[in-house]
């Protein structure tokens, strides 16, 4: 396996105002499917591709934002070496297991807060439920995509940008302890030194967890899913709108990742995105560096500058 240790986002917990306009959102709007409930009223979501229980945890309280971000690792083992290389590091804080089953279908959890101040999980375990397209078996002679889709239908939760203060230290946790590759920053200051946007990835994608620096602890600017091409994104476009969804802006490009998108908000005020494209990314590619004065088309390579929301408006 060429892939290993940490393999990619496997959740997201999101807290919401009220669970019924946010289901209505995140499973008639969006598509995902929900797959439990548990006590605490917690909902359980999945995007239709992704194999695993569950990618997406919502929450009702009384402020929007994210609890916390979860990534599967390969195995128990590193699992283990990765808490304990964490620890050792010293880059993170509040430290602690998570038992298996607090998440239904879940092993346990180790997880920390970054110098940003945000969340972050790692598991080795959760139940495949598969995605329903096979047709002799759960995964035998399958369908290219099951039937009963419904809204925009991505086929994964992809990535999470957040906005923290530190992100130097989030960076060198990400980079140096858990194996991550920066496929791209956005650098400022007199001589470019300051990294003011990092895109970090684990993977073959432009980026698994994106961040901007900011002057805030632990905050959330979106989490997006992804579609397979860019006419699924006009035809997002044409979901939101038929649904009269808040949009952000698009649809557009990005000049960072080259993503197509659209970016839109839930009723609780929590971006997300749909997108499609990118790039492929291996180890052995250079970085990409967007200096500030370009910040306007890294973010909104159409536009070529930021609307007044992409910085003001995050949970
Ligand atoms: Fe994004």
């Amino acid at each position: 396996m060429a892939l290993t240790g940490v393999l990619r986002p496997g959740h997201v917990a999101l807290r919401v105002l009220e669970m019924g306009p946010a289901l209505k959102h995140y499973v008639d709007v969006l598509g995902l499917i929900e797959v439990a409930r548990d006590k605490a009223g917690r909902v359980f979501l999945k995007a239709w591709d992704e194999h695993d229980h569950h990618s997406v945890v919502l929450r009702e309280a009384d402020e929007a934002g994210m609890d916390y971000m979860g990534w599967r690792v390969d195995s128990p083992a590193t699992l283990k070496k990765l808490a304990a290389d964490i620890e050792k590091s010293g880059l993170a804080s509040d430290l602690g297991w998570v038992p298996a089953g607090e998440h239904p279908a879940t092993g346990e959890r180790f997880r920390f807060t970054v110098a940003t101040g945000h969340v972050m999980e790692l598991f080795a375990e959760k139940d495949k439920l598969g995605n329903d397209c096979g047709t002799d078996g759960p995964d035998v002679n399958p369908h290219p995509w099951p039937d009963n889709l419904r809204g925009i239908a991505p086929s994964r939760f992809d990535h999470c940008l957040l906005y923290g203060d530190d992100l130097d230290g989030t960076v060198k946790l990400f980079r140096e302890v858990l194996g991550f590759g920066l496929a791209e920053q956005v650098t400022a200051g007199p001589d470019g030194s300051l990294m003011i946007g990092a895109f970090l990835t684990c993977s073959n994608k432009p980026h698994d967890i994106a961040l901007i620096r900011q002057p805030v602890k632990g905050k959330f600017h979106h989490a997006s899913f992804i579609l397979g091409s860019w006419e699924e994104v006009l035809k997002a476009g044409d979901i939101l709108s038929r649904n009269k969804v808040s949009l952000d802006i698009g649809p557009t490009r990005h000049g960072i990742t080259r993503g197509e998108t659209i970016y839109f908000f839930d009723p609780s005020g929590n971006r997300n995105e749909v997108f499609a494209g990118g790039y492929i990314y291996y180890p052995d590619k250079p970085t990409i560096t967007w200096t500030e004065q370009e910040l306007g088309p890294a973010i909104f390579y159409h536009d070529r500058k930021l609307n007044e929301r992409f910085l003001q408006v995050f949970t």
